[in-house]
């Protein structure tokens, strides 16, 4: 099976001298059926013409933000909306920098900026512009965006110097495509229930016991799987997070719902339990509003522990069961009970005694510990929310294959 088969490609290629191997890309991408579409930006018109472009990709060349029968035809945003990956190849030093601020003062960049799409980049440059303090951290936040870098590759440079910095093989940014499509089919066939947000528990109709999880780590988490093909399903407590379409969002406010809602959505490959579930509710609920003078005596009773429930259940335990942990002291001891005792594969502990990372940031910092101790438990250091959940989901999708 041709895995590429009429995959569309929005391929835009920079200003540097290896543009001449994004021609053999555009031949080895046709020969695999794939419809291209290319933008050549102001400098690459200096090293490929458009012609040539044009007669290998089949297809018109676009170059100019401003051109108005470009626009007509398919404007900037209707472009990356088209395509189902878009290919940066090769990706200069200055367009890195330029993606990297947000920068979108031509058609490649703006394309790049409206995008909703995977994103790769093939650097290439010569090697001190590679080794640059400014190009490493730029590079830093790409991938923290989620883009996806090929290469370069060591070796002997057109400007006579020898080290990193060349334009990955034709060859190999076309397997990384192959790669790319072939985990994403095997992905979409793959179902995954994510929890998130907190729980509110009721005491009478306006008042509740919460905590101050923002529902942010599970949403990302949500949204990588997604991302890389998972049938998604976000069962979320109260949040103020706006959200993909993809995603099948449950929302619910208290743990019952919440426990409701996650046996509705079973059976599924991979369950991530993120929620901050509260672990009582009150017995018994107001039904009116209670008033201030009123003796106020609140008995509680325990939640049904959800992740316990779908760990232990006989017939629908999914493939792959990960528990949160939110801890501010003794983080390793309390973690690896909470694996055992909620029998699940993974615990990913945040420290929460850190105010500034974990509940309601946009960065955290965490552990995890696996159940099979042939794997090494891992530490990913403080970053932000949506990359610590693209590097779970690397590892989940590792796990699931
Ligand atoms: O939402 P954010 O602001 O982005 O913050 C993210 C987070 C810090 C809330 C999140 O990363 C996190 O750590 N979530 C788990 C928080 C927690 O309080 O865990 P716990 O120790 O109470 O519970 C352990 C595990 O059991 C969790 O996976 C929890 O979802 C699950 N659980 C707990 C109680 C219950 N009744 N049902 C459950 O499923």
């Amino acid at each position: 099976m041709n895995i590429l088969f009429q995959k569309k490609i929005l391929l835009i290629i920079c200003g540097g001298i290896s543009a001449y191997k994004s021609l053999e890309l555009i031949r080895l991408l046709k020969k695999q059926d794939v419809q291209i579409k290319t933008i050549l930006t102001k400098n690459a018109k200096k090293f490929v013409t458009p012609l040539s472009v044009a007669s290998l990709s089949q297809e018109k060349v676009y170059d100019d933000l401003f051109n108005s029968d470009n626009e007509a035809e398919m404007d900037h945003i209707s472009l990356s909306r088209w395509a189902d990956l878009i290919l940066i190849a090769p990706a200069t030093a200055n367009t890195i920098a330029k993606l990297s601020s947000g920068s979108s003062d031509d058609l490649a960049s703006t394309v790049i900026l409206a995008s909703n799409k995977e994103i790769f980049l093939a650097p290439a440059m010569n090697v001190r512009m590679w080794e640059h303090e400014s190009t490493k951290k730029n590079i830093k936040i790409l991938k923290s965006y989620g883009y996806r870098i090929i290469g370069p590759d060591i070796g002997d440079m057109a400007c006579g110097e020898f080290g990193e910095g060349k334009m990955s093989e034709p060859q190999e940014i076309l397997f990384e495509t192959k790669v790319y499509f072939d985990q994403l089919n095997k992905n979409k066939k793959l179902k995954a229930l994510v929890t998130a947000g907190p729980t509110n528990e009721y005491i009478d109709p306006v008042r509740f016991i919460t905590n101050k999880s923002s529902g942010k780590q599970g949403y990302a988490i949500a949204q990588s799987l997604v991302k890389r093909g998972f049938q998604t399903t976000l069962i979320s407590g109260p949040t103020n997070i706006k959200i993909n379409n993809n995603i099948d969002l449950i929302k619910v406010k208290t743990a019952d719902e919440m426990l409701k809602a996650t046996q509705k959505s079973l059976p599924v490959d991979v369950a991530i339990f993120s929620a901050a579930v509260a672990d009582y509710k009150i017995k018994e609920k107001n039904s009116i509003k209670i008033k201030k003078n009123d003796n106020l005596n609140l008995k509680l009773e325990k939640n049904v522990d959800i992740l316990n429930y779908v760990s232990n259940h006989n017939s629908l335990r999914p493939k792959l069961v990960i528990g949160f942990a939110a801890e501010t002291n003794n983080i390793l001891e309390n973690a690896k009970k909470k694996l055992i005792e909620k029998n699940c594969d993974w615990i990913i502990a945040n420290d929460v005694s850190n105010e500034s990372i974990g509940f309601d940031s946009n960065f955290n910092e965490v552990s995890i510990f696996y159940k099979n101790k042939k794997i090494k438990d891992e530490k990913l250091t403080i970053k932000k929310k949506s990359e610590i959940s693209e590097e779970i989901v690397d590892r989940v999708i590792e796990q699931l294959n």
